[in-house]
């Protein structure tokens, strides 16, 4: 009479001794109860994500907008220009035309290069053709000397718009 109420208050041998939460055991037995599971497992991970998404949202916005700025001023600063090609291919005296860039290179004397806009300042035609020591423009007949870009010969009145361009070993790259 009295070891009953006292084992009930130890409460080790209830919970041992009988079968544990028979509502829950009998829901994961079935397949109701491991949706059910399921469903609430699911519910808890998509909060978390929800909440790691919104937090990582904002945190990787921040770091690119920081991250962004620096290194295109670093890119700009570092002279990183576009490599226009070889100065093998820029004949001493003459030059090459780099349509898609508008820009000419030229080498007047030996290892001294430089660049000019293709745009012609009379009409704005572009240039087609390095000769005789001059960059000629088809419309009109005008020509520019290649050591400065002055005009050669006429209807042009100003020179060619000088392009800065550096040399890299053996690379010619847009400054
Ligand atoms: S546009 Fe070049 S000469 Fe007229």
């Amino acid at each position: 009479m009295a070891q009953a109420p006292a084992a009930r208050t130890d409460g080790s041998e209830p919970e041992s001794g009988a079968p544990p939460a028979p509502e829950e055991a009998a829901a994961a037995g079935t397949p109701e109860g491991k949706s059910r599971r399921g469903l609430l497992i699911g519910a808890g991970l998509a909060g978390v994500a929800g909440f790691a998404a919104a937090c990582g949202g904002g945190d990787d916005e921040g770091a690119a907008g920081g991250e962004a700025s620096p290194s295109g001023n670093a890119g700009n600063a570092g002279g990183g220009g576009k490599a226009l090609g070889s100065t093998s291919e820029i004949p001493v005296g003459g030059g090459k035309i780099f349509e898609a860039e508008k820009i000419v290179v030229v080498q007047p004397a030996q290892g001294q290069f430089k660049a000019y806009s293709t745009i012609c300042p009379h009409r704005r035609c572009p240039v087609d053709a390095v000769a005789g020591g001059t960059i000629n423009c088809p419309c009109h007949g005008s020509k520019f000397k290649i050591a400065d870009g002055s005009v050669a010969n006429p209807p042009a009145d100003k020179p060619l718009e000088e392009k800065q361009i550096t040399v890299q070993g053996d690379k010619i790259m847009l400054a």
